[in-house]
């Protein structure tokens, strides 16, 4: 039987990338949108995958979704908490309400799913959770407090869930994305993102496809051992 996994954020950007990766890898996938319902469409016409709307900041909304999973293909073994969002802009300006949106999706989601989603692998004794951090959440960000903040959360929460789940072989892991070539990057002013790619020692902005394969690495049956762990994939440009 394929694995379930299920990747939030699931149709558009790395997170596209990663639901058709695990899709080629024999894994059943479901991909989980936000909002964007005509993209969503457009990737489950394209793919096959079946497309799941709900807001991955709201708990009760998270723990509907996996028991509708759980129901309909059985419990998810492979979560990749993938979706977030920015807000970008300085300290000075951001608003209460910037801060809680880019905490509540980018790392509250972490929370509401791998809990969710955390009963289900136990009874399995299986388990297999990304959690998708950034190169800004280790390094910092001008303009990012709220975003650098969430990430900067992924990683120790990731450690914490992959001490809890060792012993039901459930692994977490995180990957720290540097910049990659997706919408959210786009949005960075023109001026601002050359300086940044100048800054990356590859010399190029990441591949969605780059990520997906770190993610296909830390899924896999056979990285039972790997647990708790941060994979840097940024083109040589943060190094930690
Ligand atoms: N270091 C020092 N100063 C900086 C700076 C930096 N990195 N970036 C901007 N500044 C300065 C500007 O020079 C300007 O200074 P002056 O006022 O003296 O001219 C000032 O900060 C800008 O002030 P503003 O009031 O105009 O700032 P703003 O509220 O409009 O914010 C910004 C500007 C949002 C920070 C903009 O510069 C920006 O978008 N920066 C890029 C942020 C970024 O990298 N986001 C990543 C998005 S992608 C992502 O997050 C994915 C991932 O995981 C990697």
């Amino acid at each position: 039987m394929a694995r379930i996994a299920l990747v939030t954020g699931g149709t558009r950007g790395i997170g596209a990338s990663i639901s058709v990766a695990l899709q080629k890898a024999g894994r059943h996938v479901i991909a989980n949108y936000g909002a964007n319902a005509a993209a969503a469409e457009a990737f489950t016409a394209e793919t096959g995958i079946e497309a799941m709307c709900f807001d991955v900041g709201d708990f009760a909304q998270c723990s509907k979704a996996v028991e509708s999973i759980a129901t309909r293909h059985g419990p998810v073994e492979i979560l990749v908490n993938n979706a977030g969002v920015t807000r970008d802009t300085t300290i000075a300006k951001m608003t209460r309400d910037m801060w809680d949106t880019v905490i509540d999706t980018n790392l509250g989601s972490c929370f509401n799913l791998s809990k969710a989603c955390f009963e289900g692998m136990k009874s399995l004794k299986f388990g297999r959770i990304v959690n998708i951090g950034s190169i800004n959440g280790q390094a910092g960000q001008y303009g990012q407090v709220n975003y650098a903040a969430a990430k900067s959360g992924i990683h120790g929460f990731t450690k914490a869930l992959a001490l809890e789940g060792a012993r039901y072989s459930i692994t977490a892991n995180a990957i720290a994305p540097g910049y990659v070539d997706t919408e959210m990057v786009r949005a960075v002013p023109p001026d601002v993102l050359e300086k940044i790619i100048a800054r990356i020692p590859r010399g190029r902005l990441g591949a969605a496809e780059d990520i997906a394969r770190g993610v296909l690495f830390l899924t896999a049956d056979e990285a039972d051992f790997v647990t708790g762990s941060t994979l840097s994939i940024n083109g040589g440009q943060h190094m930690y």
